[in-house]
């Protein structure tokens, strides 16, 4: 083979690897959330909550949002490659320090919304009604 080919070939070898990481990341996260934890909240109060993840992963780094306890730090410290949701951590209720899955939330999507706001950059909303939509 020539120069030429052995160029086209490596290309062809090289975008087949990428897609099929674009693929694998593509099925590891949903591009948008339907939140609707009723096997922790058991029946829920609310109407369940759109997440449209993926517009967040575009907008944030992925450690804004996912953390894990460094036991070590005895600290929270961002996961840049997260592989577990809120759940996995968050009850029912709160344990020590640890927030049950409801205020988890809400400080984190309400709290992050909030601090946006004021420093008048485009986010997303801040009353129940608007997040909890019939
Ligand atoms: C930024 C979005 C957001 C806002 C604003 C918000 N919530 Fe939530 N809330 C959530 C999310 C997300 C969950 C988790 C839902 C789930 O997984 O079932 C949740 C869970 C809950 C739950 C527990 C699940 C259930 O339905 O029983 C209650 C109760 C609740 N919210 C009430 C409220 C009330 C009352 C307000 C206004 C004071 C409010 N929320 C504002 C996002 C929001
Ligand atoms: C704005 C906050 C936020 C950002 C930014 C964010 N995520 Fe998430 N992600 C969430 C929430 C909330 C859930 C959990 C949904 C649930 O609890 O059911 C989640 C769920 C996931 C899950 C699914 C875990 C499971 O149990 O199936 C993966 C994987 C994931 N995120 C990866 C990422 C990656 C990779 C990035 C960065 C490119 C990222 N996330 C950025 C909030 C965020
Ligand atoms: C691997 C376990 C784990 C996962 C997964 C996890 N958390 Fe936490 N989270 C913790 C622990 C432990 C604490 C208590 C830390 C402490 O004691 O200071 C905590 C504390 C928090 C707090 C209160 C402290 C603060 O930063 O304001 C919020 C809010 C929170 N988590 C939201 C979330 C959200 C939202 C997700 C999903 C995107 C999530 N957590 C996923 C373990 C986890
Ligand atoms: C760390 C900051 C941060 C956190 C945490 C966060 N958001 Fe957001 N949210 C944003 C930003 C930034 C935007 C605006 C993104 C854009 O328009 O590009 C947004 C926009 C939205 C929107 C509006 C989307 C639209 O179509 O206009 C919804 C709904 C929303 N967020 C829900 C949630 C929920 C539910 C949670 C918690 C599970 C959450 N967000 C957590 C920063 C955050």
């Amino acid at each position: 083979m020539n120069r030429k080919c052995w160029i086209v070939l490596l290309a062809a070898i090289g975008s087949v690897f990428f897609l099929v990481q674009m693929g694998g990341r593509a099925t590891a996260q949903e591009d948008s959330y339907e939140l609707a934890h009723k096997d922790v909240f058991g029946k829920l109060q609310r109407p369940a909550v759109a997440f449209p993840h993926g517009l967040h992963m575009d907008a944030l780094e992925c450690g804004d949002c996912h953390h894990e306890y460094d036991e070590a730090k005895g600290a929270l410290v961002p996961v840049d490659d997260p592989d577990a949701g809120c759940a996995e951590c968050h009850g029912a209720r709160k344990e020590g320090s640890r927030p049950g899955l409801r205020e988890a939330y809400h400080k984190s999507c309400i709290g992050c919304h909030r601090k946006m706001a004021k420093q008048g950059k485009d986010t997303g909303p801040r009353t129940c009604g608007e997040c909890h939509k019939k």
